[in-house]
């Protein structure tokens, strides 16, 4: 793990293997820990790169808002530092998925392939969206441990409740060391996220949208439709596996990541 200046932030950042650069980024309000399954399962392939976002892992932590945009440009100016230029394949989960569309978006020419896991293109309700902002104010004066009680019961498909108990519970302690302003900046700035479902068809490059078969948060009926509008996508279900389906099953998702990573 090392410290990395990416523009005006300092990233942590997980690097492995050699190839072609796969860059991994988490979902909300999670850290590089979430990829371990890949970070060990595919750097015999890729170069995996598995960054903390802005006010994630032990990366700095901007209070206010940080935007989906500006975490996209962070990652470009991360690919800068390491001086990667070749085109990765990007790989981001739910809030990583919002990240990937605007870096797909703003950075083209940076993008081989793409993978969608577990992740929507509509902006949220209105009420989904004051929602955050009352959950952001919440844990700035609350902590953490409101982000985990309310998140961790929705994350998992039934049998990784049952049986990956391990999983569920260093979930919730990788959210309970999270500092409040770096969840609550992220709140803010999903809830202003674009819907982007009217660039999709822009959207050119090979890719891959991975759901898990009991998702309720990006359900798969849901991201099938987003692989519909997509010029050159292929939908996914991941069996035994809910929101964090990397995760849950490791094995599944890597199998599908190589198909298309190599
Ligand atoms: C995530 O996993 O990143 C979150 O569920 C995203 C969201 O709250 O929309």
């Amino acid at each position: 793990m090392s410290l990395i200046q990416a523009g005006n932030v300092r990233l942590n950042v997980v690097e492995r293997g050699r190839g072609t650069p796969l860059l991994l980024v988490h979902g909300y309000p999670l850290d590089h820990s979430m990829w371990q399954g890949q970070i060990d399962g595919l750097a015999d392939s890729s170069r995996v790169i598995a960054p903390d976002l802005r006010g994630f892992g032990t990366s700095d932590v901007t209070a206010g808002t940080v935007t989906m945009e500006q975490m996209a440009d962070d990652l470009a100016a991360l690919l800068d530092a390491l001086k990667i230029k070749v085109p990765i394949v990007f790989c981001g989960l739910s809030m990583g998925g919002y990240v990937a569309w605007q870096f797909a978006l703003r950075h083209r020419a940076r993008v081989a392939k793409l993978i969608l896991c577990d992740t929507r293109a509509v902006a949220d309700s209105s009420e989904a969206a004051a929602g955050r902002r009352k959950t952001a104010e919440k844990v700035l004066a609350e902590g953490t441990s409101i982000a985990a009680e309310s998140l961790v019961p929705k994350l998992f498909a039934p049998a990784t409740y049952q049986e990956q108990p391990q999983i569920v519970e260093a979930t919730k302690q990788v959210i309970l060391r999270k500092k409040p302003e770096g969840i609550a900046a992220a709140l803010q700035g999903m809830a202003e996220r674009p819907d982007v479902t009217a660039q999709l068809s822009k959207i050119d490059v090979p890719a891959l949208l991975i759901c898990g078969e009991h998702d309720g948060i990006s359900p798969p009926s849901e991201m099938r439709q987003i692989a519909e509008q997509m010029p050159r996508a292929r939908f996914v279900q991941i069996a035994a596996a809910g929101h964090m389906s990397p995760l849950e099953q490791p094995e599944a998702v890597n199998a599908e990541i190589r198909t298309l990573a190599q």
